[in-house]
């Protein structure tokens, strides 16, 4: 595939996966395309070599498997990790207010966004609701309204001279998207029969009693862009990690070996991961034995397995360089980059970092490091976690970004795909350097 249709097919992804829902929908979309088929956790799990199969929970978290050989007769895994959640303003169960006649959306703030970026946006709302049936069975949809319906407007300079000096928002206080004018109904029900009439457009058949939960979440509904006099750079929201999750299913798709390849797409991320959905659940570990029953045969396999963790990364901004290490500055447009940290808040070691060396190196893909300024605190990410959790190598790898976690963030328009390139290197070399014990 080239860059340019690997850009378009990639804002396509993006422009349809608004929620980690709609991510995980999208993936399992274009698994089933690809002739893979979906196991289920309540089932017995029927697996042969030769085949390609998928795994979903809690319709956030997505795990693909591309079986080239029994999985408990082969020694090696490659293995990619990612998160499908970014920074974000969730719904709150009773979402509705007045005030001075205008109807109000209450919020929660969903991860660390920098929320003076989601002011003056056009709002658009999507996610999961939970319905009853006739028979009292409970359905899960996902919707995404598609247009604007909400607006957080700013207040004006007028009415505050310290605007550009301060940037504090008050999560409690300034946070409310305007829905529409208020009218004399009552709000918890008209909040519900938007909802349902939203769901009855997108699933005319659908016959529904009434909606008993959501999770729904506000999201920027401007289309992701080229942007500069030489189209340089990709500006977009939830690039931190879709990049990653559209870049390993690309890769693993058209992986070509001998040896098992997995990716995961995990949910939660931007939380901590600490859920029955997240890297610090169960979901991978338990995929894992069933695969592969035997302690013994598990435990080798994955001594000489590896796990690319990827994640977006920091570019050097051209306006803050004191705020990076100046012997470690990433550019945008100059290839993904090795994230380490002497703390372990990226997994990566000279070991990992070694094998990922040799994969940039083989298809010509310049490699880039990161350390954090001393002087600040290093993000997190799945790496670390999956690393103790599986006991395996593990490195930690992104495109380098500007702006990580503001609704619209920037990266550079090549990054991604030679991230790709690594990722497809990895998926279908013949076999994987070994390092010493
Ligand atoms: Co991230």
């Amino acid at each position: 595939m080239q860059l340019e249709q690997f850009n378009q097919d990639f804002f396509d992804f993006l422009h349809n996966s608004p929620t980690p829902f709609h991510t995980v929908k999208n993936l399992a979309d274009t698994f089933d395309k690809a002739g893979f088929t979906r196991l289920q956790e309540n089932e017995t799990w029927k697996v042969q070599a030769g085949n390609g199969f998928y795994c979903i929970r809690d319709n956030g978290t997505f795990l693909g498997i591309k079986l080239a050989a029994a999985p408990d007769h082969n020694p090696v895994w490659r293995m990619t990790g990612a998160h499908t959640d970014s920074p974000s303003l969730q719904i709150k169960p009773s979402p509705v207010r007045d005030s001075h006649s205008l109807t109000q959306l209450c919020v929660e703030v969903y991860g660390g966004p920098l929320l003076s970026t989601w002011f003056d946006r056009d709002l658009g709302i999507a996610g999961r609701v939970i319905l009853s049936s006739e028979d009292d069975t409970l359905i899960t949809r996902m919707i995404d309204f598609k247009k604007p319906v909400a607006i957080i407007p700013s207040l004006a300079i007028h009415l505050d001279r310290t605007a550009n000096k301060e940037h504090t928002v008050e999560k409690q206080k300034h946070l409310f998207p305007l829905l529409c004018h208020s009218t004399e109904s009552k709000h918890e029900n008209s909040f519900n029969d938007i909802l349902l009439q939203q769901v009855k457009t997108e699933y005319p058949d659908l016959v529904a009693k009434e909606i008993l939960g959501f999770d729904l979440f506000c999201y920027d509904t401007h289309t992701p862009a080229l942007i500069g006099v030489n189209k340089d750079f990709i500006a977009a929201s939830r690039l931190d990690n879709l990049v990653s999750c559209f870049v390993s299913a690309q890769a693993l798709l058209q992986s070509q070996t001998a040896d098992n390849c997995l990716m995961l797409c995990s949910n939660h991320e931007e939380i901590g991961s600490s859920s029955m959905a997240g890297a610090q659940g169960n979901f991978l570990n338990t995929a894992l034995e069933r695969l592969m029953p035997d302690v013994s045969n598990r435990s080798k396999a994955l001594h000489n397995s590896y796990l690319l963790s990827l994640d977006n990364a920091h570019a050097v901004h051209p306006n803050f360089p004191e705020k990076y290490d100046p012997q470690h500055f990433p550019l945008l447009n100059h290839g993904p980059v090795i994230k380490y940290n002497s703390n372990q808040r990226y997994a990566t070691t000279s070991r990992s970092a070694a094998l990922y060396k040799v994969l940039a190196k083989e298809v010509d893909v310049p490699i880039q490091e990161f350390v954090m300024n001393n002087d600040l605190a290093c993000g997190s990410t799945i790496g670390p976690i999956a690393a103790k959790i599986l006991g395996v190598q593990t490195v930690d790898i992104g495109v380098p970004s500007l702006a990580m976690h503001s609704i619209r963030e920037t990266i550079g328009a090549k990054d991604s795909y030679m991230l790709y390139q690594t990722i497809a290197h990895f998926y279908s070399r013949p076999t994987l350097p070994q390092a010493e014990d």
